[in-house]
């Protein structure tokens, strides 16, 4: 058996539809899909303002934008794609990188600390591989130190703490639609607000008006097949976590697992095990594809401030991700949990 790391089964003849649609309409962009798009996907969030842009990264450029970063200090974790750092130096800000904790989002001890000893502006909480940072403390931590919070919820679509989904938390947040995502339109992203200024000034940026901003518009195409993505969005969240407690239970006390914080929405599996080179080397040989998640820290791929982070050294050494997504079968996932075993056993 070959298990593929990832594979995209959006395109169903309801997409299809929607496609032709907009072809016979000849309506191309800023039309109906788009509107829809936002509509519903600020509805299912619970946020009063919500635009698509064409990137998960421009959507985190353009939210820091909003809370205006420049020459400030922006908290990052150690441990996420490049973009959130990226991000921050597009947007004219310092990050300043953090170490993250056994939940893989930001450590709060660490984040109280670097917002005691330098003046920070925002604070960017990526909820990791879909697993909830503690927003809920960090707002708390926002109101007596006064940063804006901005999550990276590229990951985390669904994902919930407290029955406040990711992205309802911060003054902001950006999500990407990337064609892995667990919504996705092959490229795509969105940023939210729930803090009324930031909207006003994010309106403002995205709309060709008061301020130089670039043109960050998604097309009708993407919007259609993102939204038909959206409706399934809790179907496949839930199969997401079926495979992933069935993965949990094959591995707990054999490897280090991610702990979960809220609804976890797994949009990557992890494990970390001392030996990760070699096991993705023996994995990859037996028909399972696996992904190192992330091979480098942020504070090495930019100049950045950053406080120790030994946690996220270890995890950049450690960890990998095992193929999880809703079309998965339950033979597949069997064969990925006995193979596992097996290299584990061999090594
Ligand atoms: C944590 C995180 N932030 C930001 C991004 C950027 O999104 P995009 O690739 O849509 O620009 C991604 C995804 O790729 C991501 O995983």
């Amino acid at each position: 058996m070959q298990i593929p790391f990832f594979r995209f089964d959006g395109i169903t003849d309801e997409v299809r539809a929607s496609l032709e649609e907009i072809l016979s309409s000849g309506r191309l962009t800023r039309g109906k899909f788009t509107k829809l798009f936002e509509e519903e996907f600020a509805r299912y969030l619970g946020v009063p303002f919500l635009k698509t842009v064409n990137s998960g990264t421009t959507a985190l450029y353009a939210a820091l934008r909003a809370v205006d970063v420049k020459d400030q200090f922006v908290v990052v974790p150690a441990l996420s794609f490049m973009a959130t750092v990226d991000a921050v130096i597009l947007a004219g800000g310092k990050p300043l990188v953090v170490d993250v904790d056994e939940t893989y989002t930001l450590d709060l001890n660490q984040l109280e600390d670097a917002v005691k000893r330098y003046p920070v502006k925002a604070v960017v909480p990526v909820h990791l591989f879909g697993n909830m940072a503690d927003t809920e403390a960090i707002r708390d931590l926002s109101q007596r130190y006064g940063f804006f919070v901005v999550e990276d919820a590229a990951q985390a679509h669904g994902a919930e703490l407290k029955g406040v989904k990711a992205g309802a938390w911060g003054d902001a947040a950006a999500f990407s639609f990337y064609a892995t995502k667990n919504v996705a339109m092959g490229e795509g992203g969105a940023v939210a607000a729930t803090n009324p200024s930031v909207a006003e000034r994010l309106q403002k940026l995205l709309d060709f008006g008061e301020e130089p901003a670039f043109n960050f518009r998604l097309s009708e195409f993407q919007s259609a097949v993102g939204l038909h993505s959206l409706r399934k969005l809790d179907e496949n969240n839930r199969r997401r976590r079926e495979i992933a407690a069935r993965y949990n239970e094959s591995f707990e006390g054999r490897f280090g697992l991610q702990k979960e914080r809220g609804y976890c929405v797994y949009h990557v599996y992890s494990l970390r095990h001392p030996q990760r080179d070699l096991i993705v080397k023996m994995l990859n040989e037996r028909g399972v594809a696996t992904k190192v998640y992330y091979s480098y820290l942020l504070h090495e791929l930019r100049e950045t401030e950053h406080l120790p982070t030994p946690f996220a050294e270890r995890l950049r050494d450690e960890l990998f991700a095992l193929p999880i997504y809703p079309s998965l079968t339950d033979e597949e996932v069997s064969f990925v949990i006995e193979t596992v075993l097996q290299v584990l056993e061999e090594l």
